[in-house]
């Protein structure tokens, strides 16, 4: 390459269809997918507040919803629900008259196989002292955790889930939920691991959603130091070795190295999850007119997608694929 004037970078940036032809990498609705959140025993659903545009679905606008979602030709869905009853085990998390299983069913019944219908597989919205596993005094045990892992994941496949997202960050879950569906009969059905997920402060407006914030202390025992990328190579390594299908990032935009560092090391199906913080901090600047925010979404999205990410989750899905159609 030349330098200034032979090469005039500015040349294939002056047209709208110079931009376009050149352009390296883009966003089209086929990329995302759209987390949702539905209710047990709702009649109605109930706004997020913390999330504008967002609902406590009842199963009935649930299924509105991913309808009109894979109308507009989003990827998937990714499920999570919220059950009436919480114990100290989640046991509605496996029970197949859980809300999770009732609503797999429904979507999976809507949509068909338009779309992907993704199961996130977690015990926090449904354990009674929000924490993502079973507690050996104040601490998650590990173990009898994956085991009852294995068991929402069979429940989550019989109601029709074409993916399992195992969220919990414990060790070996993802061999745990290979090895139970494997054992049911499910050895065809994928795992997208949430492989590289950090205990961050940007799941706040997630855990008024899904009514799964810890009753006490924090996360930082299972979910990761936001301090470390290795940690995350080794998490994906793992992962993988333990038949991980694809794999997950989270969040999505303080996490941009470790989204390129992951797809980079490790050339798999990588999906970002652009969390809730994220998507409440966005749409507080543009309801305040400090930013605009088609702009900024669709930005956003696109650095997600630069840095390496095959899929992006998230709350903008809706809106971002209604721009993009
Ligand atoms: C459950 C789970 C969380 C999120 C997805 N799955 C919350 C947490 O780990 O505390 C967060 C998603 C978001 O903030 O959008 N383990």
């Amino acid at each position: 390459m030349t330098g200034f004037p032979t090469y005039r970078p500015r040349r294939l940036r002056a047209s709208a269809a110079l931009r376009a032809a050149f352009a390296e990498t883009s966003v089209s609705p086929g990329d995302l997918i759209a987390p949702l959140f539905v209710k047990e025993g709702l009649a109605e659903p109930v706004p997020i507040s913390s999330m504008p545009g967002h609902f406590q679905h009842s199963l009935e606008s649930l299924t509105k919803e991913a309808r009109e979602l894979v109308g507009l030709g989003v990827a998937g869905v990714l499920l999570f629900g919220v059950p009436a009853r919480k114990d100290s085990e989640g046991s509605e998390a496996w029970a197949s008259t859980g809300i999770s299983q009732v609503a797999l069913a429904a979507v999976k019944d809507e949509v068909g196989d338009d779309a992907l219908v993704i199961a996130d597989l977690c015990l926090c919205e449904y354990t009674d002292h929000g924490h993502c596993g079973i507690l050996d005094g104040e601490a998650v045990a590990n173990d009898p955790t994956i085991a009852a892992y294995g068991r929402i994941a069979v429940a989550q496949a019989e109601a029709g889930a074409d993916l399992i997202a195992p969220s919990g960050m414990m060790d070996g879950q993802v061999g745990a939920i290979r090895a139970a569906l494997d054992g049911t009969g499910h050895d065809e059905l994928p795992v997208l691991a949430y492989a590289a997920k950090y205990a961050s402060s940007f799941y706040g407006p997630f855990r008024e959603a899904a009514e799964g914030a810890p009753s006490f202390g924090d996360r930082r025992a299972y979910q990761q130091d936001p301090a470390n990328v290795e940690e995350a190579l080794r998490e994906v390594a793992l992962d993988l070795a333990e038949g991980a299908d694809a794999v997950m990032v989270k969040p999505a935009l303080g996490y941009l190295d470790v989204v390129r560092a992951v797809k980079q090391e490790f050339g798999y199906p990588t999906a970002a999850y652009n969390v809730s913080g994220e998507y409440s901090m966005l749409m507080a600047a543009a309801e305040r007119g400090w930013i605009d925010e088609r702009q900024a979404t669709l930005e956003t999205l696109g650095s997600i997608r630069r840095a390496g990410a095959d899929l992006v989750i998230t709350y903008h899905a809706r809106k971002a694929a209604e721009w993009l159609s």
